[in-house]
């Protein structure tokens, strides 16, 4: 595993096998960003000029190689773009250069990061983004991921009193962990990632953190009329399983219910996805991975908050015994649903989780689910929908994403797309409504089953859970670990009493 630690010595006399500083686009040229300044002067003050001889310009995901001069200790400098020149950095942008280092050196053993973090908070974004970006999934390669990951990085800082940059490498060690935990469970293929399988791993984490798990099987959800979780399973060999994972802190003045959607392998049933649909996904448990990595971070960060995680997992397959569109199943709670299309199943798993949580009176309950296509042809692939019951909570979550570095946008739940919802001939409710607006009535389906009064927020990440295209900044092909970040930062700013929080409230 990666390592991470900060220091305040000299870029300069630093021990590493390469060391890596930021440069960016100034109105005349490239400028050398701040943090390098003992590099830029041991090239006799040519940095910039021997990088733009190498065809360096400072744009954002750019990494040149030059090799050291004499006077530094470190034999290799890596030069990561920042774009354009500023004043000082977003984090986000901290966060993606050292992703870009991370990617750029895996095979390097010890790596000095020289990037311009002069806070606390950009002394962590440098380490989470390097920790994200060293992440490779090579369970299945015959010769592993290939290069080896960076083994250990030092985040240099040029704070005095480090011990806030030391608490900021602390957190992004735990975040970074935890997400990367995420990503192996949302890379591992459904053949070896069931819902028994995610239970039991979800147990020994809970054995090794101290945390309470509660995990109801396939007999368990029957007795206890978990209709739309069994519905969805009933048609897998890998019979499905309901977890509860959960977080308490003594001094807690709060309680949040996290829950995810962990549909292990998504096939849409008898409403059978088309080849080109179903190849990726294994990624529709990306919600229940995301929940479980933020409890455990909680609990790693000790947050002053109690933290409840329901991982509603289940497998998605058609067979003899599967659900067929027409059915109706009787959920958890009492409500009758109408399977109209077998496809629609994160709902089904979710409404059940949803109304269990519920019966616990959290302060909040926040869904994270790999919920609709719909929301991916409205945001795209990189930014996640938040909805909600509640105006404030909706704007509290898409502020605590955005300061968390996850894009998001806040959508509506339109009391006109309910009908098509609730106009099923036999039930209380069908699982579809009208096509356009997709994303938006299944938001409004899982609206129907949070009790009156209590404040519930959904994070629909079919875009950004699962990464296909070729890597960049800190994140990697395949599982992102998207929702972690936001859960996490909100869990904080609970913790802290943040306006908009229900830690504000108590
Ligand atoms: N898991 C899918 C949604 C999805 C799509 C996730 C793309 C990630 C990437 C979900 O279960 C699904 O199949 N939704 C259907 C709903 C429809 C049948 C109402 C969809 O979006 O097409
Ligand atoms: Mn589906
Ligand atoms: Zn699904």
């Amino acid at each position: 595993m990666t390592a991470l630690s900060v220091s305040t010595s000299s870029a300069a006399s630093l021990r590493a096998d390469a060391l890596v500083v930021g440069v960016a686009k100034g109105p005349k040229g490239i400028t050398v960003a701040p943090g390098a300044e003992a590099v830029a002067e041991a090239f006799g003050g040519k940095l910039a000029e021997v990088l733009t001889t190498l065809g360096a310009s400072g744009g954002e995901g750019e990494a040149v190689k030059v090799p050291s001069p004499a006077g530094l200790k470190a034999p290799l400098v890596l030069a990561v773009g920042l774009g354009e020149a500023g004043d000082g950095y977003s984090e986000e942008t901290l966060r993606r250069a050292a992703g870009v280092a991370a990617r750029t050196l895996a095979g390097t053993r010890k790596v000095a990061l020289a990037l311009p973090a002069e806070s606390a908070d950009d002394t962590g974004a440098v380490a989470l983004g390097a920790l994200l970006g060293a992440y490779a999934y090579g369970t299945y390669k015959s010769n592993g991921a290939g290069k080896e990951p960076v083994g250990e990085f030092v985040v240099l800082t040029t704070r005095k009193g480090s011990k806030d940059a030391k608490a900021a490498i602390e957190h992004a060690t735990a975040v970074g962990e935890e997400m990367n935990r995420a990503r192996d469970l949302i890379n591992t293929p459904p053949n070896d990632l069931n819902p028994k399988i995610f239970a039991t791993i979800v147990q020994a984490a809970g054995k090794e953190h101290g945390l309470k798990v509660e995990v109801l099987d396939e007999k368990a959800l029957a007795k206890g009329g978990f209709g739309g979780i069994l519905g969805v399973g009933v048609g897998s060999e890998n019979p499905p399983r309901l977890v509860k994972v959960a977080y308490t802190h003594p001094k807690a003045k709060a309680t949040l219910a996290f829950v995810g959607k962990g549909i292990t392998y998504d096939s849409g049933g008898i409403s059978l996805k088309p080849a080109g649909h179903n190849e990726t996904m294994k990624c529709d448990m990306s919600g229940a991975a995301a929940v479980f990595a933020a409890v455990v971070a909680a609990k790693r960060l000790g947050l002053a908050v109690n933290v409840t995680g329901w991982l509603a997992l289940a497998e998605n397959m058609p067979s003899g015994s599967a659900t067929r569109p027409g059915d109706v199943l009787r959920m958890y709670g009492g409500k009758t649903v109408e399977v109209l299309n077998t496809d629609a199943e994160g709902r089904l798993v979710l409404a059940d989780a949803i109304v269990r949580a519920g019966e616990e009176n959290p302060d909040v309950i926040v869904d994270v689910a790999t919920l609709t296509g719909a929301m991916v042809l409205a945001l795209g692939n990189r930014t996640f929908g938040v909805m909600s019951n509640s105006d404030e909570l909706r704007e509290t979550l898409h502020a605590t994403a955005q300061e968390a570095g996850e894009a998001s946008w806040p959508m509506p739940l339109p009391a006109d797309l309910r009908k098509g919802m609730t106009e099923s001939s036999i039930a209380d409710l069908a699982n579809m409504g009208e096509r356009m607006g997709g994303g938006l009535v299944a938001g409004l389906f899982l609206k129907e089953f949070v009790a009156e009064g209590t404040d519930w927020a959904h994070l629909d990440i079919a875009g950004p859970a699962f990464h296909e295209g070729a890597p960049y900044g800190y994140t990697p092909k395949g599982g992102t670990a998207s929702g972690v970040r936001t859960l996490v930062r909100f869990a904080e700013q609970t913790a802290a009493g943040a306006p908009g929080t229900p830690g504000a409230k108590a």
